[in-house]
């Protein structure tokens, strides 16, 4: 661990499939431009036995290689929130959840990194920020695919050095390829009391490489105007598809969103008047993309980022530097932003027919 980075311990909220790729990528023992140390403190799931199968399976393998810490792993989630060697919680739990297990967190006094969809809706959105206000706490959406450095070189390319001109249209998709009806129905991806359809679970990426791309100041200048529609299999989304309509710079963003089709590699297409980029998927973790302008010869210009792991750290490090400087709120992804976010997907949701038991709309 490097000596003179800060060092944040976090405390592991579940033991599925995302903390696992969390807490692999944060026992890395390094990435590119690496900015904090990451110690595992502790973990919490819902049975001990569950706890100790994760930390022998993601944590124990990779500590050597890390701060050599090993954590405690606890039979439930509140033993994570009071652990007082605990500075940050992250919550990996299904999106239903993480309105409570960010209030849990949050009236315990911790700082908590909150996984995508950060809620079910916007209105739950709200009263977990007003919370973290209240108390004092550092609070995150962790929408991590904004923190890669891909992300910053493309809206570098986009809008400083105006690369392919005037930017107008977006294309993006983020499809994947099973079958919904043939799922269990306590599956995250089934029931409709966990959030289930693609908006939330993928869509949410689309929607991320629209604003990004469309907006030249991410979530302070024009919001867009949602046209939106759905497609319903046994009550559950299984494709989404909107337009973000700007209509002040009339740029739209084509998005899309399917648990039918896998998505093309070439999930996403920024157009403008000198030329077009095309970026590299995976939706949520791409890493390259190429920029080839209208009046030049060949396939244009390739970028491409190097990621040890999967691209998680980034977002952690984030967290670390914002905690290190007392900030409560990342500038990436505000509160603000978070909010907008979860209110675009509500509005898609209301003119699509999607909904989840508790809906207002
Ligand atoms: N950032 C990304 O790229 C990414 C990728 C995948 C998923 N996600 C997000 O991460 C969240 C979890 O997704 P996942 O794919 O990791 O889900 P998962 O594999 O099903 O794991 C969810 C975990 O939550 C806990 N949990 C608590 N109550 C539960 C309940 N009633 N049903 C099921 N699990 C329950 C369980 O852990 P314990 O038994 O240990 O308590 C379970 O293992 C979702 O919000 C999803 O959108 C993000």
């Amino acid at each position: 661990m490097a000596n003179d980075l800060p060092t944040v311990r976090w405390g592991i909220v579940a033991t599925g499939m995302i903390s696992s790729w969390f807490v692999e990528d944060l026992l890395l023992p390094t990435w590119p431009g690496k900015r904090a140390n990451h110690i595992i403190q502790s973990i919490g799931s819902s049975s001990l036995e569950k706890g100790q199968k994760f930390h022998e399976k993601y944590v124990l393998p990779h500590l050597a290689q890390n701060s050599g810490v090993d954590p405690k792993i606890y039979p439930d989630y509140a033993s994570v929130y009071n652990d007082p060697d605990v500075d940050v919680v992250y919550i990996g739990t299904p999106h239903s959840f993480h309105k409570q297990n960010c209030i849990d967190a949050i009236s315990a006094g911790k700082n908590v990194l909150c996984e995508k969809a950060f809620t079910l809706t916007q209105a739950d959105a709200k009263e977990v920020t007003k919370l973290a206000k209240e108390k004092g706490v550092f609070l995150m959406e962790a929408m991590w695919t904004r923190f890669y450095p891909l992300v910053k070189e493309l809206r570098r390319l986009l809008y400083e050095e105006k690369a392919i001109g005037r930017v107008w249209r977006t294309f993006a998709d983020f499809g994947l390829s099973y079958d919904v009806e043939s799922l269990p129905d306590n599956s995250r991806l089934k029931d409709l009391s966990m959030g289930a359809g693609t908006l939330l679970d993928i869509g949410i990426y689309s929607l991320t490489w629209g604003v990004l791309t469309l907006e030249e100041n991410v979530g302070k200048g024009e919001h867009p105007k949602i046209l939106a529609a759905q497609t319903l299999q046994s009550g559950v989304e299984t494709i989404s598809s909107w337009i973000l309509n700007y209509t002040d710079t009339g740029r739209h963003g084509i998005l899309t969103s399917t648990s039918n089709v896998r998505s093309a590699n070439n999930f996403a297409r920024i157009e403008g008047s000198k030329g077009v980029i095309s970026i590299h998927g995976p939706t949520s973790s791409p890493e390259s993309f190429t920029v080839k302008l209208h009046d030049e010869e060949g396939e244009g210009k390739l970028y491409t980022f190097d990621k040890p792991g999967r691209g998680f750290y980034w977002e952690a490090d984030a967290v670390a530097v914002d905690l290190k400087e007392g900030r409560k709120e990342n500038e990436t992804i505000n509160w603000a932003e978070t909010e907008r976010i979860m209110g675009i997907m509500d509005e898609i949701r209301r003119q699509g027919g999607a909904r989840f038991p508790g809906d207002t709309f």
